[in-house]
C-alpha cells in the first residue's frame, strides 16, 4: 500500500490503495469511472488521512495557465493542479494585480473555491469569475458561474449541495486592471505606500512568522473556522468574558477567534500523543514526529469539548479528515 505521509502536510504515517497522478480532463475521467472508491486531492495542506484509506488517491496535476485581457481586466484560466502561490507569484509578476494578499497559502489552484481560501481581508471568491467542473454524477463538463459558487466564510456549494458530486478541473479568475489595495487587516494597515509588491512581501513575512512550516512540523493551517456566534449570545458572552474578542459580520452575527476561545481553555502546547496544539497559534494542531489519527482525533475532541462547556460554543472543524471510506466529521 503506497504511504500518504507525503501527499498531505500533517503527514501522518497512513497508507492508501493505490494513487493515481491525473494530468488532463481525459485522465480524470477515466479515473474516477474506474475507481468506485476515491478521494480527490490536491496537495493535501487541508486533509488529513486519519487511518489507511481503503481506496484510491487521485491527484489533480491538471496544469496550465492562461490569460486573455478585456478592455477593463485580466482574465486566467488555471489548469486545478497548479500551486496557488505560484499562480499568485507569476500574476504580480506580470501585473494582474489582486491576489497579493492570498500569497504564500498552500495548495492547489482546483481547491481553492472548495473553501473558499482566504486570508488578510480577501478570500479567493473576490477574484473568481467561473469553476469548470466534471459533474460526476452525468460525467458531464460544466461550468458554475461566481453566484453559483455560493461563496461564504471558508464555505461553497462544493462543500454543501455538490459536496462529492464534482472535480475542479479550471478556475477561471477575473481581475480589474484598477485594482484597490486592501490593507485593513490587522498588521498590513501598518505598511506605508503600500503597493501590491509591498503587501506580497509583507503577507508572506507574517505568514512565516506567525505559522509553522508544514515540510518542517507537520500541520494543516488551523484546524477549525472561526466560529461566527448570534450577536446576542456575543453580548452574553462580553458580561461573563469582558475581553472577547469579536468581529461584526452583520447585524446579527459575529465572528469570535477560535485562536481566543482555544488559548483561554488552556490548550496552548497541551500534547495527546504527537499531536500538539501550537504553542503560539493554538488554532493549529502540530505533529511533533510520530503523531497518529487517534491522537489527532482525541486532542481536537478535547478542544471542542471543552470550548462548548466554557463559552457554549461548537467549534466546526475546517481540515478535512479522511478515514478508512472517506471524509469524516468529528
Ligand atoms: P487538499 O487538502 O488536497 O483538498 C482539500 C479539499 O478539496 C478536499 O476535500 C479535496 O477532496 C477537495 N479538492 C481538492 N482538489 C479538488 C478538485 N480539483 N476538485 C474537487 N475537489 C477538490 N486556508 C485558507 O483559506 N487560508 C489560509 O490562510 C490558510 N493557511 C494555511 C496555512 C498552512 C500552513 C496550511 C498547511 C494550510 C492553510 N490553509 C489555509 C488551508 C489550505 O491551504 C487550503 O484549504 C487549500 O485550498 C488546500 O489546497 P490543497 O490542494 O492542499 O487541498
Ligand atoms: N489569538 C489568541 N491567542 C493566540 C493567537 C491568537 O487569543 O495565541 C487571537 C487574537 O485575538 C488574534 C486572533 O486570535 O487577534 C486572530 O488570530 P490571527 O490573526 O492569527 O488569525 P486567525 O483567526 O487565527 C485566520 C484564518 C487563517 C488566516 C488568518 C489571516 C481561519 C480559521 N483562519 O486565522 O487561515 O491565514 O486569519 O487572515 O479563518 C487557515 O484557514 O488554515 C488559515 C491559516
Amino acid at each position: 500500500m503506497p504511504s500518504l505521509s507525503s501527499y498531505h502536510s500533517f503527514h501522518l504515517d497512513t497508507n492508501c490503495s493505490s494513487v493515481l497522478n491525473i494530468e488532463d480532463v481525459e485522465q480524470l475521467t477515466a479515473a474516477v469511472a474506474s475507481n468506485s472508491q476515491f478521494y480527490l486531492l490536491g496537495e493535501g495542506s487541508n486533509t488529513i488521512f486519519l487511518e489507511d484509506f481503503f481506496g484510491t488517491v487521485i491527484v489533480n496535476r491538471i496544469a496550465g495557465i492562461q490569460m486573455r485581457e478585456s478592455s477593463a481586466y485580466y482574465h486566467l484560466r488555471v489548469g486545478a493542479g497548479e500551486n496557488w502561490h505560484q499562480l499568485v507569484s507569476t500574476a504580480l509578476n506580470n501585473g494582474w494585480y489582486g491576489m497579493e494578499n492570498l500569497a504564500l497559502i498552500p495548495g492547489s489552484v482546483g481547491a481553492s473555491p472548495i473553501q473558499n481560501i482566504g486570508a488578510y481581508g480577501l478570500e479567493v471568491g473576490n477574484f473568481i469569475e467561473s469553476v469548470e467542473i466534471i459533474d460526476l454524477i452525468d460525467g458531464a463538463s460544466k461550468i458554475l458561474t461566481y453566484q453559483e459558487c455560493l461563496f461564504g466564510y471558508r464555505d461553497s456549494v462544493f462543500k454543501n449541495e455538490l459536496a462529492g458530486r464534482v472535480v475542479v478541473t479550471h478556475v477561471n479568475f477575473v481581475l480589474p486592471k484598477k485594482n484597490t489595495l486592501v490593507t485593513s487587516y490587522g498588521e498590513l494597515a501598518r505598511l506605508s505606500a503600500p503597493s501590491p509588491r509591498k503587501i506580497f512581501d509583507e503577507v508572506i513575512r507574517i505568514r512565516q512568522e506567525k505559522l509553522p512550516d508544514p515540510n518542517v512540523t507537520g500541520n494543516a493551517g488551523s484546524f477549525f473556522k472561526n466560529p461566527v456566534i448570534a450577536a446576542h449570545a456575543y453580548q452574553t458572552l462580553q458580561v461573563s468574558h469582558p475581553s472577547i474578542p469579536g468581529f461584526k459580520i452583520d447585524n446579527e452575527n459575529v465572528k469570535v477567534p477560535a485562536a481566543w476561545l482555544i488559548d483561554q481553555c488552556g490548550f496552548k502546547g497541551r500534547r495527546v500523543g504527537d499531536v500538539s496544539c501550537h504553542p503560539n497559534q493554538p488554532l493549529v494542531l502540530t505533529n511533533q514526529g510520530k503523531a497518529r489519527g487517534e491522537d489527532v482525533v482525541a486532542l481536537a475532541r478535547e478542544i471542542m469539548n471543552e470550548v462548548l462547556n466554557t463559552f457554549d460554543i461548537t467549534l466546526e472543524p475546517e481540515v478535512r479528515l479522511v478515514g478508512k471510506e472517506g471524509l469524516i466529521t468529528l
